[in-house]
C-alpha cells in the first residue's frame, strides 16, 4: 500500500506500481519499500564449485580469476552504484574458448554476466549475485581492415580508442565516438548499441555494423561477420543482438564501415541566451553546414558549474544559460571555414548566439571538446548521480529539465541537462550528497510519465540494463514486450546469459 500513496499519477504507473510492489513483496527486503531498479531476488542457479574452477582452468590457464582483490573493480560499475558479488572472472582470448565456457555453464546452469570495458551505466556490466564474469579485455586483435571498402573487422574486446588509432593510420576513423572510449570495448558498444557524438553524422550501430559473430548461450557459435554492405538474405540476425546488452549472446566478433578520417576538422563552442535560440541556431546550422556537420552537443549553465568546480575546467567563452559544442567535419578546410564564418556570422547578428569561439588545431578542438565529454565525471564529484537518458521530440528537450527543477524544489542538490541535440537526445542527472531513495521516489516515475506523455524513450542510448528493466512498459507495447520474452526463451531458454537485466522481472 505504501506504494501507491507514494506514486500519485496516471493508471499506467499505478498499475505498474502495484505491480513492482508485488514483484518485490516475496524478497528479503519485503518489509520495506523498494524501487522498481532494486534487484530480484537471486534465481535458482548454480553455484561455482571446485569442479566448476577445475574446468575453466584447463580451458583458460592462467586466466581462471578467483582472487578477491583482482574481482574487485569487476563487480562494481562505473558509476559506482551497482555492486555485485562474482568469485570468478573469465578471460578468455578465442571465440572458441567462449563457446567451451557457455557451453559448459549452460548445461551446469551457471549464469554468466558478460562484461566489456564496464562503463555501462544502467548496471548492466556487473553481476547481481554470484553471476560468473565473462570478460573481453583479452579478445583484442584487429582482424582484417580493407582500406577499400572501410570495413574494419576485430575481436569484440578491442578497446574503442585503440580502434581509433589503429585506423588513422589509414586516414580512416570509427564512426562511433564517446567519452568512454579510452575504456569500452567494441563489443559493449555493439551490446549496448552506443550512440555517442558521432551519430548526428554517421548514424548508429545498426547502421553501420555490417556483421557480428556471436556466441549463443549453449556455446553455438552464430557466423554472422558478413563483411557486404547490402545482404537480403532472410532476416538479419544481426540486428537482434545490437542492443540486446548481453541477454541474447556473447559478441566475439564486430565487423563495421568506417569513414574516410576528414581532412578538414573544426568546433565552435557557443553561448545561446535561451534554449528556444539554441534550437534556432540548430535549424540554422543544418541549413548553413548541411553535410559537413558531424556534431551539435549542448550543457546548460549548471553543468559548466560542475566543471568549474569539480574539474578546474575553465569556460573558454562568457557565462551564458546554455553552450553549445558544433563540429564540422569535411574535406577542404578553406571550403569548410567559409561555411562556418558565413554560419557563425549569421548566428551572431540574429542574436542567436551571445558569444563564441573556434578551434581548428587539434589541442584546442580537444579541449573544446572536454568541456562536453567531461560532464559525466564531473558528476561524479557532484555526489551520487541519478541518470537518464531520454529521447524526445527535439524543441521539448529541455522543457523536461526545467520541470524536474521545479518538481524537485530544494530536495536535489543539482539537476543538470546536456546531451545530443541533433539526436533528440537529453541527459538529464540529479545528484544528491549521498544515494537518497526519497529524493528517487520523487525522481521516478515523475521522470518517466513525462516522457512517456510526449511519446518518448526512457533509454536513448544507454539501454535497461539492472537499472530501467522494469520501467520498460514507459516505452514499449506489452505485445512487444512479450515478444522479446520469447526471443529470449528461445536463445537463452536456462535464462543463464546477463539475468535480472533488460527485461522485465515478470513480463505482462
Ligand atoms: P560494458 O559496460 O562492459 O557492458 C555494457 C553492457 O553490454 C552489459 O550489459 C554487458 O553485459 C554487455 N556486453 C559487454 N560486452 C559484451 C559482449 N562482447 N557481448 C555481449 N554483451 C556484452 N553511451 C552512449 O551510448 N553514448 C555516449 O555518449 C556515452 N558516453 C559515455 C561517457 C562516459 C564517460 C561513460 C562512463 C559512459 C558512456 N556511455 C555512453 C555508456 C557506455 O560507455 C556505453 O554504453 C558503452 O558502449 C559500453 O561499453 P563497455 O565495453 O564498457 O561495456
Ligand atoms: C554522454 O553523452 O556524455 C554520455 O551518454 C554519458 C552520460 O550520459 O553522462
Ligand atoms: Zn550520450
Amino acid at each position: 500500500m505504501r506504494c501507491r500513496r507514494r506514486f500519485k499519477g496516471s493508471l499506467h504507473s499505478l498499475i505498474h506500481v502495484s505491480l513492482s510492489c508485488r514483484l518485490f513483496a516475496t524478497s528479503a527486503f519485503s518489509q520495506k519499500w523498494l524501487s522498481p531498479a532494486a534487484p530480484p531476488d537471486r534465481l535458482p542457479f548454480s553455484r561455482v564449485t571446485q569442479e566448476d574452477l577445475a574446468f575453466f582452468r584447463n580451458v583458460l590457464p592462467g586466466r581462471t580469476i578467483t582472487d578477491p582483490d583482482l574481482l574487485r573493480s569487476s563487480n562494481v560499475d562505473w558509476l559506482k552504484s551497482v555492486k555485485g558479488s562474482g568469485e570468478v572472472l573469465l578471460r578468455p582470448q578465442t571465440t572458441e574458448e567462449v563457446s567451451q565456457i557457455l557451453r559448459y555453464c549452460n548445461s551446469h546452469n551457471l549464469a554468466v554476466n558478460p562484461q566489456g570495458g564496464n562503463t555501462g551505466l544502467v548496471g548492466g556490466s556487473v553481476p547481481v549475485y554470484d553471476e560468473i564474469i565473462l570478460s573481453t579485455a583479452l579478445m583484442n586483435n584487429v582482424l582484417a581492415f580493407d582500406s577499400i571498402s572501410g570495413i574494419l573487422t576485430c575481436q569484440a574486446g578491442c578497446v574503442l580508442e585503440n580502434l581509433s588509432h589503429y585506423l588513422e593510420e589509414s586516414d580512416y576513423i570509427m564512426p562511433l565516438d564517446l567519452g568512454a572510449k579510452g575504456s569500452c570495448h567494441i563489443g559493449g558498444n555493439v551490446a549496448t548499441n552506443a550512440g555517442g557524438l558521432r551519430l548526428l553524422r554517421y548514424g548508429s550501430l545498426h547502421g553501420t555494423v555490417l556483421g557480428l559473430e556471436v556466441v549463443l548461450a549453449d556455446g553455438r557459435v552464430l557466423d554472422c561477420l558478413a563483411t557486404l554492405r547490402k545482404d537480403n538474405t532472410g532476416y538479419d540476425l544481426k540486428q537482434l543482438f545490437i542492443g540486446s546488452e548481453g541477454t541474447l549472446g556473447v559478441i566475439t566478433a564486430v565487423s563495421i564501415l568506417c569513414p574516410r578520417k576528414p581532412k578538414s576538422v573544426n568546433v565552435v563552442f557557443l553561448g545561446c541566451e535561451t534554449f528556444e535560440q539554441l534550437l534556432k541556431t540548430f535549424q540554422l546550422c543544418k541549413g548553413m553546414l548541411g553535410e559537413i556537420l558531424s556534431a551539435f552537443e549542448f550543457l546548460d549553465s549548471e553543468c559548466m558549474t560542475l566543471l568549474n568546480t569539480h574539474l578546474k575546467l575553465p569556460n573558454p567563452i562568457s557565462d551564458c544559460p546554455f553552450y553549445v559544442v558544433i563540429e564540422t567535419s569535411g574535406s577542404d578546410q578553406t571550403h569548410d571555414g567559409e561555411k562556418l564564418h558565413n554560419f557563425l556570422e549569421e548566428a551572431m547578428s540574429s542574436l542567436l548566439v551571445t558569444d563564441g569561439t573556434v578551434a581548428t588545431e587539434e589541442s584546442k578542438i580537444k579541449a573544446l571538446w572536454s568541456m562536453r565529454e567531461r560532464v559525466t565525471e564531473a558528476l561524479t564529484h557532484d555526489g551520487f548521480t541519478y541518470k537518464y537518458d531520454i529521447s524526445l521530440p527535439v524543441e521539448r528537450i529541455y522543457q523536461l529539465v526545467t520541470d524536474m527543477r521545479q518538481h524537485l524544489g530544494d530536495r536535489a542538490k543539482s539537476v543538470v541537462g546536456y546531451g545530443h541535440v541533433g539526436d533528440g537526445n537529453l541527459h538529464l542527472n540529479i545528484t544528491s550528497p549521498a544515494k537518497d531513495p526519497a529524493l528517487l521516489a520523487a525522481i521516478e516515475p515523475f521522470v518517466y510519465e513525462w516522457t512517456a506523455s510526449c511519446k518518448g524513450s526512457i533509454s536513448a542510448e544507454h539501454g535497461l540494463g539492472l537499472k530501467k528493466r522494469n520501467y520498460i512498459y514507459y516505452s514499449k507495447p506489452s505485445q512487444a514486450v512479450a515478444l522479446m520474452s520469447d526471443i529470449k526463451a528461445m536463445l537463452d531458454p536456462k535464462g543463464i546469459l546477463n539475468p535480472y537485466k533488460t527485461l522485465p522481472d515478470n513480463p505482462k
